[in-house]
């Protein structure tokens, strides 16, 4: 049976896309079926693996449509590697979806037989806790939080926490916290540092010892269509979300 994860944080641009990305790579490239589900309006994901913004069914399809997850995946350029695209309409879904009773369920109801296709399956969420971000939390089993190595990274995390909390209670008793993944981080500045040792003093057990370090090649794949690992094999950043993969892999 697979695991679902969903990867977020309210706050926007702290590397959950590029994470969803290069993480599920980088595991497909170990040698497991992977499924990136992308749930954020703006189709970072979906561009990121050389698909456009305008794919047709969409997990907009799965939210409101009822089809299920697997049934939209598609194969990448990447060996073992599907995406679930995502399209703009996902901006009215959130609007539509609160409408609905018990719209919490409705990915989770959508997963169908995605575990057993994919090992891991990863949620990539939009930038806020609304109604699709609840939805990815309701049908994950473990939640992975990118953390931007930044002043204002521990910021929003207690109240992450404490809306985690209340889905596990209310929605989700299976809900577990995968861990913390520091991102954007510049070994060379004495903030990435500081805000590292901070997040490690707070969360001892749930940062993840890789630590992603801020890289143009990072940046720039998304621009070919293609991860980290296939744009850049020799970098520092490819090398990052390949030892990633194994601590996930390893906790799973
Ligand atoms: N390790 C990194 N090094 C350099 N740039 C990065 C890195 N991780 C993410 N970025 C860039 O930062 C921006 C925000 O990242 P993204 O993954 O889209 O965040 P989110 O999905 O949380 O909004 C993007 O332009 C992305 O290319
Ligand atoms: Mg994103």
């Amino acid at each position: 049976m697979g695991y679902v994860y969903a990867i977020a944080n309210q706050k926007g641009g702290v590397g959950k896309t590029t994470t969803a990305v290069n993480l599920g790579a980088s595991i497909a490239a170990a040698g497991h079926e992977v499924l990136v589900a992308d749930l954020d309006a703006q189709c970072n994901a979906t561009v990121a693996l050389g698909f456009s913004r305008a794919e047709s069914p969409s997990t907009y399809d799965c939210l409101v449509g009822g089809i299920d997850l697997a049934a939209i995946a598609r194969p990448t350029a990447e060996s073992r590697l599907w995406l679930a695209p995502a399209s703009p309409d996902l901006a009215g879904a959130s609007v539509e979806l609160a409408r609905i009773a018990g719209f919490e369920h409705r990915l989770e109801t959508a997963l169908g037989d995605t575990r057993e296709r994919f090992l891991f399956t990863l949620l990539d969420c939009p930038p806020s806790l609304g109604p699709l971000t609840v939805s990815a939390l309701v049908a994950a089993d473990r939640v992975l939080v990118p953390v931007q190595a930044e002043y204002f990274a521990l910021e929003g995390l207690a109240g992450l926490l404490e809306t985690l909390e209340l889905i596990r209670r209310e929605l989700n008793p299976r809900l577990e916290i995968a861990g913390m993944v520091i991102t954007m981080h510049d070994g060379r500045t004495r903030l990435a540092r500081d805000v590292e040792k901070e997040l490690r003093s707070h969360f001892p057990d749930l940062v993840f010892d890789t630590v992603v370090p801020r890289s143009i090649r990072i940046s720039e794949a998304p621009s070919f269509g293609r991860p980290v690992i296939a744009h850049a094999p020799a970098s520092a950043g490819s090398a990052a979300y390949l030892k990633l993969a194994r601590e996930v892999a390893a906790r799973a």
